[in-house]
Order: C-alpha cells, then structure tokens, then sequence
C-alpha cells in the first residue's frame, strides 16, 4: 500500500506491527533460544534464577508501569495502561510473585538482590527521564519476555520440589493480552508523542534485555568466578 494513502495513526500502526515488534520478538526469541537447561543447572543455580527474577519482579513491576502511564501523552494509550495496572493491583501480583519463590525455596537473600543492582537502577533511571514511546516499547518487550519465560520459570520450581505454580499459570496466559495492548499503547503514543530522532527508541529494551541476563545467567562477576 502507499504510504502516503495512510493516516498518521495508520502509519505508526504499520510500523508498530512491522518493523518495531519483529525487532522485539526476535530479541526475545532469541533470549528465550538462549536459556540453559534446567536440569543441567544445579538446585543453587536454579534458585539464583528465581531468586533474582523475584527480586526483579516483585517490586518493580508495578513501579515501572506506573512510571509508563506517567510518561505518556496519549489519552488512548493511559486506559491501556490504568487497566494493566488495575489487574495487577486488584489479583495482588506481587504476592502471587512472593509466594511462588517461597514455595520453591527461593525468596531473595542481600546477595540475589545486590547481583541484581546495577542492571536494575539503569532500568529505574531510564524509565525516571518519562520518554513516553520508549517507556511503553520497554514494557511491551517486559511483557512479551514474561509470557514467554513463564514456562521456563515453572520448570525450575518443579525442579526444585514445588507445586505452587500460579504466578507462572496466571502470567503465561495474560501476558498474551497485555503484550498486545501494550503495543495498541505504543501505537497511540507513537502517533502524538514522537521521540527525538536523535534517541535511540530501543535503550530502555536493551537496559531492560542486559537485566534479564543478569537474573538467568546471574552477575557478570560471579559467572566469571
Ligand atoms: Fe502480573
């Protein structure tokens, strides 16, 4: 079709569903491809994963949401957002997040949450400077990664003797549906927020993606030692 037929909203569409979230998917696929085998890990290696994805998620998840709806200008994209939030807030997430770790042994000591440190205040201060378009990709990707890892994550747990398996049942399913809202939201923003060409859409994606890392492979530090 002719790019100049479409409208503006169209156009962010197309490029929203193009270019922008192939980019995300293989990023995450390739993450995902990437992922050792959890019954060649050992139990401590298993914990440490847990340990810090809950030191990640627990109280973050939410703040980072938050920090998205604040950093948006679009009216469309906010109720995207509110209804995410809400979801989160009225099920308690993040005791759900709680009680999956404990039931497997792996609520984060000082040393999970301190591996984790460094890569999750580039994160806080990334999505503190409120770039709207690049807030909401970052949470696209967040949400899309969490989708797609939760089977993994159920697999350690059960590796690890647990049964309780919620957090992982409940997040394999509606992160389907907030991945595709939050790229709606990113579509909306994109049409009356348009970053500075100057900037780099994907930084918060790639500061978030280097987090992950360091949850499954742990801190660099430590995996040289
Ligand atoms: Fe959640």
């Amino acid at each position: 079709m002719n790019a100049s037929l479409l409208t503006t909203q169209q156009q962010e569409n197309h490029v929203v569903d193009g270019s922008i979230r192939r980019n995300i998917n293989s990023m995450i696929d390739g993450f995902i491809g990437s992922l050792p085998d959890p019954n060649g890990l050992t139990s401590a290696e298993r914990r440490g994963i847990i340990a810090r994805y809950t030191a990640v998620l627990e109280g973050n998840f939410i703040y980072w949401m938050t920090a998205t709806l604040l950093s948006v200008h679009s009216e469309d994209a906010r109720p995207i957002l509110l209804e995410n939030l809400h979801e989160e807030v009225r099920d308690a997430h993040p005791a759900m997040m709680r009680r999956f770790a404990i039931a497997a042994q792996a609520f984060p000591t000082d040393t999970d949450a301190l591996a984790v440190h460094e890569d999750l205040t580039n994160v806080r201060l990334f999505l503190g400077r409120l770039l709207g378009v690049q807030s909401v990709l970052t949470m696209a990707f967040f949400e899309g990664f969490i989708q797609r890892f939760m089977r993994y994550l159920a697999d350690l747990a059960k590796a690890e003797g647990s049964t309780e398996l919620e957090y992982t049942d409940v997040h394999g399913v509606c992160d389907i549906e907030h991945t595709e809202g939050l790229f709606r939201a990113l579509a909306a923003e994109m049409a009356v927020n348009q970053p500075d060409p100057e900037q780099d859409i994907f930084e918060g994606v790639y500061l978030l993606r280097t987090l992950i890392q360091t949850i499954v492979f742990g801190h660099p530090e430590a995996v040289k030692a």
